[in-house]
């Protein structure tokens, strides 16, 4: 048997012919349990690649382990794979190749637990076809709904309904029918090409390659027969040129070529590309492979371009066809699958990873999530696990795309998460907003640094993070007043002032929280590029936020002063009596108490009121602005 573990090794099976039909890959989806894994293994097994004395000990094991009596267990063929792919095999979902006379086929084998929907999208986005298996005796399941829609986002066009343990149904037809109406009546508007239900019995190999004679009231085509007929336009190879650079290969100073895999369509020496985010256009002089030089070379070759001149490229810029350009843009919408238990924010700064590529990004609007039981759009603030959602992204660099249903390799991302470095999100590109290519950031003649040497300062943000109560308005408050004294510029933000003008549509839940901060971090760069010295005094609880108004400015421009005073002393004090009335319960989502507060890790300066007095607190703060230079 040959099972393919790595999107190289099946890029590469996948250019080779695929016989008279072409290769053909799809996916099985469903809940645990549905007999995904007995369905694959039967597949596999009945196109006879198996080897022989794989075969032997499945027989074997069978008999001692297997649940299917007598027959053959093919779960547990799978099982034995599954303990191949924990041995140092990374990535999440595994592909098997197996063949029949008309076709050669990949599967993808993800697993089906809930928490796996990440895997499902893995193996989805390079799949033809989505075989979504039912358990007759359960019918359609929400993860039945949610990975049909998934299927659809990631731009599987045809879908083959496998009504399974048909066998444990009375092999009824009405049963079949049934689930099939009820399958319909939600997927048919999401507009596939193909929707095929078929019954089945896996264990017993009934309409998988053989017809069932235990269900002769169905004449439709066997899983085989039907896999084996369906055409598939696999147009990659007509789409235009695109191949996001991996790196710049220069192994010494006579040779300079980029690499990377090929995600559309063909090059050839003498085509004219154009490095997608400059603008800057050269010719293919050269491509060459491992094995040599090549006249042509397709999507999913993995090749080294060599160029009529030097340019400026380096790795995240994508060559591609000088005449049939891909978007460039800041600004897009998107569709998006959310994979983590920690919600997606509007606001906050993920990293966005798409082809080579990686920068900050945010979105910027959650327009509508999708309800998985009914596929209709709701309005929703954030996402939670296995959420999807439609929305507005926006990056802190442009980047190079097509729309994902054009060309998935160049439309799809993931979004990581800045502290975890997990992947948290997968999203398939819409179309860039216009309003991004019609707005251009205008030069100015002022400079901040002309600003600022008017001032005789250097500007910063100082800000003051910490619970409501620790003392971060009254210090910011002494700190202003002393360099206003001394003649500095100053301005001053403060949480409840904001929220009683530019803030006052934003409450205390973690999404407004978020947001609350981002629009500070931006006017605190205005007033950085004004050349003052600006306090930001709020409570600002998460790290996540925090980190990107440090990001927002330059190094050394934002200094984190953490007032550290302890719950219990906050509680105390309680000057605006909030802490009262949240203990009763009439204060909802109160920092300390129902809302969480993230401590700075390294903040510049950590003050504790408890044990510092107010005067000598905004004393430590000056002298370290002097100390860095700031004070002119
Ligand atoms: S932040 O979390 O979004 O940074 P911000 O600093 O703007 O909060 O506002 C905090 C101030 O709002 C507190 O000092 C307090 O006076 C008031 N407040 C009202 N409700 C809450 C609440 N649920 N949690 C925290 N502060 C609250």
């Amino acid at each position: 048997m040959d099972t393919i573990t790595s999107r190289d090794g099946l890029l590469k099976r996948l250019t080779q012919s695929g016989g008279e039909g072409g290769v053909l890959r799809f996916l099985t989806c469903g809940s645990v349990d549905d007999g995904k894994s007995t369905l694959i293994g039967r597949l596999l097994y009945d196109s006879k690649l198996l080897f022989e004395d794989q075969i032997n000990v499945l027989e074997r094991d069978s008999k001692k382990h297997g649940t299917a009596g007598e027959d053959i267990d093919f779960a547990l063929l799978l099982d034995g794979l599954e303990a191949e792919r924990e041995q140092g095999i990374t990535i999440d979902v595994a592909y098997r190749f197996f063949a029949t006379e008309k076709r050669k086929f990949v599967v993808a084998d993800t697993p089906g637990h809930e928490q796996y929907t990440r895997n499902m999208a893995t193996g989805a986005s390079t799949a033809d076809v989505a075989v979504i298996l039912i358990d007759a005796r359960k019918g359609v399941l929400v993860q039945t709904l949610r990975h049909t829609y998934i299927a659809r986002m990631m731009g599987i066009k045809n879908i083959v309904l496998a009504v399974n343990k048909m066998d444990l149904a009375g092999h009824s037809s009405a049963r079949f029918h049934e689930i099939v109406g009820e399958y319909l009546k939600s997927a048919e508007g999401l507009g596939f090409d193909s929707i095929m239900p078929i019954p089945m019995s896996a264990r017993f190999g009934d309409n998988v390659s053989h017809r069932s004679g235990a269900m002769t009231w169905y004449t439709g085509p066997t899983l085989i027969e039907h896999l084996e007929g369906l055409d598939i336009d696999s147009d990659l190879q007509t789409q235009p040129f695109r191949m996001p650079v991996q790196w710049v290969n220069r192994p010494n100073l006579n040779f300079r070529g980029y690499s990377g895999v090929i995600v559309s369509g063909t090059v050839r020496p003498g085509d004219s590309v154009v490095v997608a985010q400059s603008g800057i256009t050269a010719n293919i002089e050269r491509i060459v492979t491992a094995d040599g030089g090549l006249e042509v070379a397709y999507a999913g070759d993995s090749v080294t371009l060599v160029l009529d001149h030097e340019i400026d490229i380096s790795r995240g810029d994508v060559l591609a066809s000088a005449e049939q350009r891909p978007e460039v843009s800041d600004q897009f919408a998107a569709e998006i699958l959310w994979m983590n238990e920690e919600e997606l924010l509007p606001g906050r700064s993920y990293m966005l990873k798409i082809g080579t590529a990686t920068t900050p990004a945010t979105i910027s609007a959650l327009k509508h999530r999708i309800d998985i039981n009914s596929y209709a759009k709701q309005p929703a603030k954030k996402l939670e696990m296995n959420g999807i959602g439609v929305c507005n992204v926006s990056t802190a660099r442009p980047i190079a795309f097509d729309p994902y249903q054009d060309i998935r390799d160049m439309g799809a991302f993931i979004l990581i998460d800045r502290f975890t470095n997990q992947t948290v999100g997968a999203g398939m590109i819409e179309f860039g907003l216009r309003r991004a290519s019609n707005i251009h950031q205008h030069a100015m003649d002022v400079t901040k640094t002309q600003r600022s040497q008017i001032k005789s300062q250097k500007p910063a943000i100082l800000w003051f993070t910490g619970l409501s109560g620790a003392g971060k308005s009254t210090i910011a408050n002494l700190v202003e007043r002393k360099l206003a004294e001394a003649g500095h510029h100053t301005y001053s933000l403060d949480g409840d002032n904001v929220r009683h003008g530019l803030n006052r549509d934003l409450g205390f839940t973690d999404v407004d929280r978020v947001e609350n901060i981002r629009r500070i971090g931006e006017v605190g760069k205005l007033f950085v590029d004004a050349g003052l010295l600006v306090t930001c005094s709020f409570i600002s609880p998460f790290k996540s936020e925090r980190h990107m108004v440090r990001e927002l400015v330059d190094e050394g421009e934002f200094i984190e002063v953490y007032i550290s005073t302890p719950l219990e002393v906050c509680m105390q004090r309680d000057p605006k009596g909030l802490y009262k009335k949240a203990k009763a319960g009439e204060i909802k989502n109160f920092t300390g108490f129902d809302s969480p507060y993230e401590e700075p890790e390294n903040p510049e300066i950590n003050i504790d009121t408890s044990s510092i007095a107010v005067e000598e607190a905004a004393d430590t703060v000056i002298s370290m602005l002097r100390d860095r230079g700031l004070l002119g």
